[in-house]
């Protein structure tokens, strides 16, 4: 089956033809197209994403963005158009799902369905190199995190159509976190990259920032009281070394990230484990979750960079998947749609 996917629920305008086969047991997807806009320009003089400002460039961008990943394709029939309808934000998300909607007219046969954008970020283990070599079944249960700006999930997921949010961040997301602290060190948005860049130049021992929540009986996170301690760290001590703050204040996120997703991983006896979202790519926490997962025998699977940043063809992945199981989702925005 050939789907169009579209994602625009931040600020990446991304457009893909994914040809997905098989069943519930044994998806396989081949990309046969795929294009992402950034606007990080845009947003950057403003030091985060305004989402009118995200809208009207999603809008721009969108027609530009299909061309570009279709321009291999010799006829486009798609039988599936796939849109995300959240969670992101509002303004961000109407322009994929109204464009979603102008494209069918032109495919009446095909359908338009909606995809959770986190269902997108989780399943992109799918995309991970290493999946061909093993049985899907042999995977379950997994321990699933997602990080990314405006999440920090952990799941347990029984199947491809069965998994249960086992926890998440009270208040900021590890990305959020990451982009805030950068932030007060003055480095440009995103800060996610910038400051991973600036700590593999600092000493993670000098400053000992606190592992929110790591201790306690549950497999929630908090990362609002981390930034407000290197907020006061860098007041308090003004000949502060950027990057051993950078490098201190990664090693606390990782670490409560990594301790959490171990002990649920122990807890519900996982056969492996899935990260994925924006903040997967820091190559820290991949490998330190590489070691845990090494050390617990539990396998560990993460796509690509580009298929953990914002991407539409993750969300042909788990549009094909939501369409295989059944489930509709509303074709409205719903910022705060769950997982
Ligand atoms: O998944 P994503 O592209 O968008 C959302 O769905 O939120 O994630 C974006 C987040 C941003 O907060 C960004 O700073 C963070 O991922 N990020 C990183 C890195 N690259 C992106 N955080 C830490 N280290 C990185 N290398
Ligand atoms: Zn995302």
């Amino acid at each position: 089956m050939k789907i169009l996917a579209i994602e625009t629920s931040c600020d990446e305008t991304a457009i893909s033809v994914v040809e997905a086969n098989g069943k519930i047991d044994a998806p396989k997807f081949k990309i046969l197209g795929a294009a992402v806009a950034s606007q990080i320009s845009v947003h950057a003089p403003w030091g985060g994403v305004v989402p009118n400002l995200a809208k009207r460039e999603h809008l721009a961008n969108l027609p530009i963005i299909l061309e570009e990943a279709t321009k291999k394709i010799e006829k486009l029939n798609p039988e599936l158009i796939c849109v995300t309808v959240g969670p992101g934000l509002e303004p961000a998300l109407w322009p994929g799902i109204e464009y979603a909607k102008e494209l069918k007219k032109y495919f009446p046969k095909t359908k338009v369905l909606g995809v959770n954008h986190l269902e997108g970020h989780l399943f992109s283990f799918l995309l991970s190199k290493k999946i061909e070599k093993y049985k899907l079944e042999k995977l379950f249960p997994a321990a699933a995190l997602i990080v990314s700006g405006g999440h920090t999930t952990l799941l347990k997921v029984d199947s491809l159509v069965d998994w249960k949010k086992m926890g998440e961040t009270r208040d900021d997301a590890a990305g959020e976190a990451y982009d805030k602290v950068s932030k007060m060190l003055g480095l440009p948005y995103p800060g996610g990259p910038e400051l991973e860049k600036l700590a593999n130049q600092g000493n993670s021992k000098v400053i000992k920032f606190p592992r929110p929540m790591l201790n306690d009986p549950n497999y929630d996170f908090s990362f609002s009281g981390l930034k407000t301690s290197v907020l006061y760290y860098l007041r308090d001590n003004p000949n502060f070394k950027k990057e051993d703050v950078a490098a201190s204040f990664q090693e606390a996120v990782i670490e409560t990230l990594i301790g959490k997703t171990e002990k649920l991983a122990k807890k519900i006896n996982a056969r492996s484990i899935f990260l994925s979202g924006g903040v997967a790519v820091n190559k820290t926490l991949r490998n330190e979750m590489e070691k845990i997962s090494k050390k617990n025998k539990t396998p560990l699977f993460v796509a690509a960079t580009e298929f953990n940043t914002d991407n539409a063809v993750m969300i042909g992945v788990a549009g094909y998947l939501t369409y295989l199981r059944g489930k509709k989702y509303p074709l409205k925005a719903n910022g705060t749609l769950s997982i």
